[in-house]
């Protein structure tokens, strides 16, 4: 009955076993918790993680590829997620907050005067004048690195990575952020170099790896970063020349959060698979494994997005946080017995809005007030 969602698929050059992806998803929870948390997840029957957000420079503050620290706990989440015959991908991204403008609101945060909802914008006003103002030079250390990060995620045992479109490669492919004058602004062929180059230095450095990359689209009023949906036939023919094996298409972010993982009450993306549309659009342009993502929760619905040949593989967050087994009950013809993620954000979202850590309303214990 679900023959296409249990089907194996190459993805670029990777075998994965059935057509489920966990996708990136930072969960805010302490190390050992994390992996025992992806372990669970991989345990569920996903054919692979991606590990969101992980920074191709030194520094920040999750585990970084870049220490021995860092290299430990990677190697021990792939051979904990490799027991389970799951994959593991590396979310490669490189922030575009502004660590020194944001230092400017430190004391209205500590004192209470600006809320986090009042936070983000601010920080997005200031994402414009720093993608502009950022030197040549620096745009093309942070690019490289992208490179080096890839060869240091396949040395602590990913299977391959995403190039994460959104953040920094997001606002410099929009136009709304990115008002440089130079090769990297102006024209869409301009503003696509950036992610040109850090997909490009993944491909340098490794010849043969996957290279997946989270193609984030702008419909406004949605979203602020990433590419606008008449700017597609100019990105992915150029990202796909640089190296990319498949794309993962969602709705670009730098608006509110609750646009790109949307409640089920979303004006725009409240239904079932809500940004496929956009996978349509990309479908058309490239001949390359095309993932869906955004409010997939339904086996009959995916079974028949991937049968169609609309999407290659389903991604989904929220719904292997609110159910890991989804994949194997699907597998195993139980799919009555689903907790069907029922998309209101509460501890989820929420939990991480809240800097408590990313849970579920199913879930017993761990109350979130
Ligand atoms: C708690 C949480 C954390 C997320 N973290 C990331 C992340 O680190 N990187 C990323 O690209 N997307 C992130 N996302 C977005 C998801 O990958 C996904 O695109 C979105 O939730 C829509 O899919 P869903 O309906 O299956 O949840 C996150 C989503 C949630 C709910």
């Amino acid at each position: 009955m679900y023959d296409t969602i249990n089907s194996s698929l190459d993805y670029g050059g990777l075998t994965l076993k059935n057509r489920i992806i966990f996708a990136p998803t930072s969960l805010g929870l302490p190390r050992r918790e994390l992996l025992e948390r992806l372990g669970r997840v991989a345990a569920g029957g996903c054919a692979m993680i991606i590990i969101g957000d992980v920074p191709v420079l030194p520094g920040g503050f999750v585990p970084s590829l870049y220490t021995d620290k860092g290299q430990a706990f990677y190697r021990a989440l792939a051979d904990v997620v490799h027991r389970e015959g799951c994959r593991l991908c590396a979310q490669l991204h490189q922030s575009d907050s502004h660590f020194k403008g944001m230092l400017r609101y430190v004391p209205g945060v500590l004192t209470g005067r600006i809320s986090r909802e009042e936070l983000r914008p601010l920080l997005n006003q200031q994402v414009g004048p720093y993608i502009t103002g950022l030197p040549a030079e620096k745009v093309k250390e942070i690019t490289e690195a992208f490179g080096t990060a890839a060869e240091l995620a396949l040395q602590a045992g990913f299977d391959m990575v995403q190039v994460h479109g959104d953040r920094m490669c997001g606002s410099f492919s929009s136009a709304l952020f990115n008002h440089r004058t130079d090769g990297y602004g102006g024209s869409p062929e301009n503003r696509a170099r950036f992610a040109v180059e850090a997909v490009s230095a993944v491909r340098r450095r490794l010849p043969e790896v996957p290279i997946d990359y989270k193609l984030a689209v702008r419909r406004p009023p949605y979203g602020k970063a990433g590419v606008l949906e008449e700017e597609l036939p100019v990105f992915v023919p150029l990202l796909e020349a640089a190296g990319v094996t498949s794309f993962h298409v969602t709705l670009a972010d730098h608006g509110d959060l609750r646009d790109t993982i949307p409640p089920k009450d979303h004006p725009a993306f409240g239904a079932e698979g809500c940004f496929l549309p956009f996978c349509d659009q990309v479908r058309g342009l490239t001949r390359l494994p095309v993932c869906g993502v955004g409010g997939l929760t339904d086996p009959g619905f995916v079974e028949e997005q991937l049968r169609s040949g609309r999407i290659d593989c389903a991604a989904m967050s929220r719904q292997l946080i609110a159910d890991p087994d989804w994949p194997r009950k699907v597998s195993a013809g139980r799919a009555e017995e689903i907790r069907r993620c029922i998309r209101c954000n509460k501890k989820c979202l929420g939990g991480m809005m809240a800097h408590q850590g990313v849970h579920c309303i199913y879930e017993e214990r761990k109350e979130i007030k």
